[in-house]
């Protein structure tokens, strides 16, 4: 491929997007960052020979049938459930993901979730900005310890396990985990357990923290059943994906005293937001900031280069997962 058609799906770091540009001639940024929605996303992928998407932007099976021009999709982000790669690879496509450089940032949004609904900080936040707060008092907006409280981790990855350090180094949190994909007995955490199953971590964490992928068998892994073996004093934290918690069972659940409280960076259906969630003292919601950093993104952004000079080249890329 001499001079590929690259389509850039969303608005990049500035950095990256001069690098795209240095390197190749023919890229069209999306510099009003409008999402392409399937018609743009089916058109891209007619036109151009590399798409770089992003968890945004919906690639179903559907957007992979019959002639597509695209044969590498560069995605900016670990995460590509939102991509059916079975069908980008019958098309002939090769799919590509940033994992390892947003570990950090991202168990630092983890670790914000759990210390902000821990503490009400939201809460907090919203009184001081209204003018309702009224001064110091005894028994003001009291919320619960972190330091030595048992932190749970399901999806023991790099993420899970830099916010397991993070939770015993930082805090004296015991850990315990479940991972079915890891072999590790402790992650060089020490004393950290690993547990045969999810229902364990559930019942004996005081926080719960999510890291695996979404989409599959993990859709709806933390149902109403799931919620109610919590403790009515554990926190549910959520930096994955949405899909992973049944969202109208967890609101239930944060409505009747089931769990004390969730921190939510991530939605079944965001960017839109039930009502009912919203309404909820007792959720601390955030953005999809996990990896939202200058340096994180734009590292993001240079390894989906990276990726991409490897396949031009002829090479194996570093991050291949279809
Ligand atoms: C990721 O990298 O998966 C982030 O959630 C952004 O997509």
């Amino acid at each position: 491929m001499d001079e590929p058609v690259i389509v850039v799906t969303r608005h990049w770091p500035a950095p990256v997007e001069q690098e795209l540009t240095r390197r190749f001639r023919d890229v069209q940024l999306n510099r009003d960052d409008v999402p392409l929605g399937p018609e743009g996303l089916r058109a891209a992928l007619e036109q151009a020979d590399v798409v770089l998407p992003t968890v945004s932007d919906r690639l179903g099976a559907e957007l992979f049938a019959g002639q597509v021009r695209t044969t590498f999709l560069g995605n900016f982000g670990v995460g590509y459930d939102h991509i059916d790669v079975k069908a980008a690879a019958k098309a002939g496509i090769v799919v590509t993901n940033t994992p390892g450089v947003l570990t950090d940032t991202t168990a630092d949004t983890a670790m914000t979730l759990l210390l902000m609904v821990a503490r009400r900080a939201g809460e907090g936040e919203r009184e001081v900005r209204a003018g309702r707060w009224t001064g110091w008092r005894p028994t003001h907006l009291m919320g619960a310890d972190v330091s030595g409280k048992t932190l749970g981790i399901l999806g023991m990855g790099r993420i899970g396990v830099a916010v397991a350090r993070r939770g015993h180094f930082g805090f004296g949190m015991p850990v315990v985990f479940y991972d079915p994909l890891t072999v590790e007995p402790n992650h060089g955490i020490p004393d950290a357990r690993r547990v045969d199953t999810v229902e364990d971590v559930l019942a004996l964490a005081d926080f719960v923290s999510l890291h695996m992928p979404g989409g599959g068998a993990n859709t709806h892994l933390i149902d109403a059943a799931a919620l109610a073996r919590m403790k009515p004093t554990a926190f549910l934290i959520n930096s994955a994906r949405g899909d992973v918690v049944d969202q109208p069972a967890l609101i239930a659940a944060l409505r009747s005293g089931t769990i004390a409280g969730a921190g939510l960076d991530v939605y079944e259906g965001e960017p839109n937001i039930p009502s009912e969630l919203l309404e909820l003292d007792n959720a601390v919601l955030l953005p999809h900031l996990g990896s939202a950093t200058l340096a994180t993104r734009t590292a993001m952004g240079m390894l989906v280069l990276d990726n991409l000079r490897d396949f031009l080249a002829g090479r194996e890329p570093s991050c291949r997962v279809a």
